[in-house]
């Protein structure tokens, strides 16, 4: 089998639970990268796990912080729902730290946060660009 040719049928079968357990964030510092999100989100920089920096969520999930120095870094999106009552703390931290963040993933509302869903929610950029989102209620799609 090849991509893009048939696929196996499973739309008969009941949709399998499946939780993301990790990822790797590629980082060009993995400490300050892990420590970023780590202050901003009220989290712990666990033990080095080979060339790997974890920041665990504290929901089964883990961020492997990975350095990639020799080749630029590709941004990607990671969105984390938060407590209400720690939005305005995480706000206050990139505040404190002088990172801007924004109500829209375009980045052009800058210092203002979004209201999506009935919740709170602002983008902020990592060490190396890659875009967060904080956000008190998750989408709702369709
Ligand atoms: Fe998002």
């Amino acid at each position: 089998m090849s991509y893009g040719q048939q696929y196996p049928d499973v739309s008969e079968l009941p949709a399998a639970a499946v939780q993301l357990n990790h990822t790797a964030v590629y980082a060009s510092d993995r400490h300050l990268s892990a420590e970023f999100i780590a202050a901003i989100l009220g989290l712990k920089v666990g033990a080095p796990f080979g060339p790997f920096l974890p920041v665990d969520l504290g929901n089964g999930v883990t961020l492997d912080y990975y350095e990639k120095r020799d080749e630029p870094i590709q941004s990607q999106h990671y969105a984390f729902i938060v407590p209400e009552a720690q939005f305005d703390t995480m706000i206050a931290r990139l505040e404190a730290v002088g990172v801007t963040y924004y109500a829209d993933p375009g980045h052009t509302e800058p210092g203002r946060i979004n209201r999506l869903f009935g919740g709170r929610g602002a983008y902020f950029d990592d060490p190396d660009g890659h875009n967060l989102e904080i956000m008190t209620r998750p989408y709702v799609r369709p």
